[in-house]
C-alpha cells in the first residue's frame, strides 16, 4: 500500500498556540478553557487529566476564587472578554492573531458607522465572538443564495469579513454579490492562508489516489470541509476520528491511499493511522517520519 500524507495536515499555528499555552500553564490551580481548546476530544480529555477543566460559559465560575480561564483560538466577544477579567483572577488570551485581526477590523469601522458583514456560519464560535466586536448590529451570511436576498440599501456603508476557515472561491462570489447591491464596500479577505493550503494540497492528493481519509474531529469544521473537498474528487474518502473508525477490510495492498488531517488534529492520531494501515509494512516504507519528508 502507498500512502501520500499532507504536509498541512494537523495542527495550524493558531491551534498549536493555543494547546501549547494550555500544558505550559496546566500546573496552575482552577485553571479552565472556555469551551473545549479545540474539536479533539482527545486532547480534551488528557488536558482534563492535567486539571483543565472545561468550562461552557463565564457565569458558571461563582464558587471558584482564584481561577484562570484561557481563552481559545477562536476568540470571544468583547463583552464576554470584560465578565472573564472580572470573575477571573487570571485571564491567559491564546485566540489567534489572525481572529483577533478579524476582531480589530469589525471594532474599528463599525466605530466609523461601517455595518459589518461576517461571511461564515453564524453558529460557529469564531463568528459569534467576532459578532461582539461590532458597536452595531452585524450581519452573518454563509451562502450565494443569502447574499442574493441581503436586506442593504444602496447607500449602507459595507465592511465585509470571513470567518478565517470559510472558502475562498464562495466568499469571492459572495462579495461580487454585494458590491453590486452598495457602493461603499470595503472587503478584508480574512481567511486564513492555514486552510488553503490544507484544502488545496488534500484536493491534489485527493485527484492522485484511490482512497482517502480525512482525519479530525466530527464537530470540527474546518475537517468537514476537507471532507467535501475529498469526497467531491476521489468518491473512497473517510472522514475519521481516531484509527479506531478505519474498517481495515476495505484496505488492499495495492491502494493509494492519501491522508490529511482537520486543524485540531495532534500529530500522534495521524501517526497512529499510518502505523496501523502498515503494520505489516516489513520494510517500513510507510513510516510517519519518512512520508513526512517525501509529503507534498
Ligand atoms: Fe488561526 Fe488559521 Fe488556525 S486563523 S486558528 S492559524 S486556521
Amino acid at each position: 500500500m502507498k500512502i501520500i500524507l499532507a504536509k498541512s495536515a494537523g495542527f495550524c499555528f493558531g491551534v498549536d498556540r493555543a494547546v501549547k499555552k494550555a500544558y505550559e500553564y496546566s500546573n496552575l490551580k482552577n485553571i479552565y478553557t472556555l469551551g473545549p481548546i479545540i474539536h479533539n476530544q482527545q486532547v480534551v480529555d488528557d488536558l482534563n487529566r492535567n486539571g483543565i477543566k472545561v468550562m461552557e460559559s463565564v457565569e458558571d465560575i461563582h464558587t471558584i476564587v482564584d481561577g484562570t480561564l484561557i481563552i481559545r483560538s477562536h476568540g470571544i466577544s468583547q463583552e464576554v472578554y470584560n465578565n472573564a477579567e472580572v470573575k477571573f483572577n487570571k485571564v491567559l488570551d491564546a485566540t489567534c492573531p489572525f481572529v483577533k485581526r478579524i476582531h480589530r477590523i469589525v471594532k474599528e469601522h463599525s466605530k466609523k458607522d461601517y455595518r459589518i458583514l461576517i461571511v461564515g456560519n453564524k453558529d460557529h464560535p469564531e463568528v459569534a465572538g467576532i459578532m461582539g466586536w461590532s458597536y452595531s448590529n452585524p450581519m452573518v451570511i454563509n451562502s450565494v443564495e443569502e447574499a442574493n436576498n441581503l436586506d442593504i440599501e444602496v447607500n449602507n456603508k459595507i465592511c465585509v469579513v470571513a470567518q478565517t476557515t470559510f472558502n475562498t472561491n464562495k466568499f469571492e462570489e459572495i462579495v461580487e454579490i454585494v458590491r453590486k447591491k452598495v457602493y461603499d464596500v470595503i472587503v478584508f479577505n480574512t481567511i486564513c492562508s492555514a486552510t488553503n493550503q490544507r484544502q488545496s494540497e488534500a484536493l491534489q492528493i485527493a485527484k492522485k489516489v484511490n482512497k482517502m481519509i480525512v482525519i479530525g474531529g466530527r464537530h470540527s469544521s474546518n475537517t468537514q470541509k476537507l471532507y467535501e473537498i475529498c469526497k467531491n474528487e476521489c468518491q473512497n474518502t473517510y472522514h475519521i476520528e481516531t484509527v479506531n473508525d478505519i474498517d481495515f477490510k476495505e484496505f488492499k495492498p495495492d491502494d493509494i491511499v492519501g491522508i490529511t488531517a482537520g486543524a485540531s488534529t495532534p500529530n500522534n492520531i495521524i501517526e497512529e493511522v499510518i502505523f496501523k494501515m502498515t503494520h505489516n509494512d516489513h520494510d517500513n516504507e510507510n513510516s510517519f517520519e519518512k512520508l513526512l519528508e517525501e509529503s507534498l
